[in-house]
């Protein structure tokens, strides 16, 4: 782990346009700050994905060609605190759905206290947590007898560029059967004077977030970046969909990394680039989708049209 921590950090600073990868971001103080960034009043993908569980739980069902006699796996990609996905469960519970409920998770944690509050709040739900790497848990339930139904929700695809994004699909498919389904909640293309605040709070929420990454390499690989000397530097395009996030270094300066036995010179102005939070719409969904083995069987959305979870159907 903290190899491949060296490897990423190395590579990603020697390159000419200096990258880190957003998956990092992670760690348990970086958990802590996201969950403070679904709360913000200013990021809205959470409360607008919310919305969508909240009012069209039914309509979804719908689209999903669910039957009550036919058991079924509800599977979720990176659960969390499963906010959204109780508004779900409550329907179907509701309308005595016979199913299986396995957040998956690669921290233990996460799915202890996700399972621990469902024992609380639904205690009807039949809750199988499976702690791991998406692939690997997906490849062990592969052969499983029953339909799937799979969440990944958040526009967590959006934090991979369309190429990476297409593979990650493509592979999960491997997993699936025909007719098996992804549900895939993503953040839809808007214009900048919402987008750009979601990414740059008032209360420097996300900025923390985003120089917790140089704590990080501070604290695990020693190294001295001094925080006061950059900064959260968010960008967004609306004609692209795409936004990044950068750390600007304010001055010219070496930064020593002591377990790479290296230093790196940053000019000022100089930008690490560490996340990509891509926004979509139909044509950039059905782009994705054809190059793997699903088709697209239905979108829901909120009101505002802020946020879609596309309803995709293994062919
Ligand atoms: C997890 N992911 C979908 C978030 C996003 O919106 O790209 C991560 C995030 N980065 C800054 N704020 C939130």
């Amino acid at each position: 782990m903290i190899e491949q921590f060296m490897d990423d950090v190395d590579f990603g600073l020697s390159q000419q346009q200096k990258s880190l990868p957003s998956k990092y971001f992670y760690n348990k103080e970086g958990d802590a700050l996201f969950v403070k960034i679904m709360h913000l009043p200013e990021y809205y993908l959470t409360r607008s994905e919310l919305e969508v569980f909240q009012t069209k739980s039914t309509e979804l069902l719908n689209i999903l060609k669910l039957s009550k006699e036919n058991y079924f796996e509800l599977i979720e990609l990176g659960a969390g605190d499963g906010l959204k996905t109780k508004e779900l469960l409550k329907v179907l519970i509701d309308e005595n759905y016979s199913f299986g409920y396995l957040p998956v998770d690669i921290s233990k944690n996460a799915l202890d206290n996700l399972e621990k509050t469902l024992k609380n709040e639904l205690p009807k739900v039949s809750v199988k947590q499976q702690q791991g790497d998406y692939f690997e848990v997906l490849d062990a339930i592969k052969n499983s007898e029953h339909q799937k139904i799979v969440l990944f929700l958040g526009s967590n695809i959006g934090n991979m560029n369309d190429e990476i994004a297409a593979d990650f699909i493509y592979k999960l498919g491997k997993s699936f059967k025909p007719n098996d389904k992804l549900l895939l909640g993503v953040d839809l293309i808007k214009p900048e004077s919402i987008v750009l605040p979601a990414y740059n709070d008032k209360e420097g929420v996300t900025a923390d977030f985003n120089l917790n990454l140089l704590k990080r390499i501070n604290k695990e690989l020693e190294a001295d970046f001094d925080l006061k000397n950059f900064s959260h530097a968010p960008e967004y395009s609306e004609e692209t969909g795409i936004a990044k996030s950068y750390l600007q270094s304010d001055v010219a300066q070496n930064v020593t990394i002591k377990k790479l036995n290296k230093s790196f010179a940053f000019e000022a102005g100089e930008k690490i680039f560490t996340e990509i939070s891509r926004k979509y719409n139909d044509e950039i969904i059905e782009n994705i989708i054809s190059k793997t083995d699903f088709e697209v069987s239905g979108k829901l959305t909120d009101d505002k049209g802020y946020f879609a979870n596309y309803i995709l159907t293994r062919k």
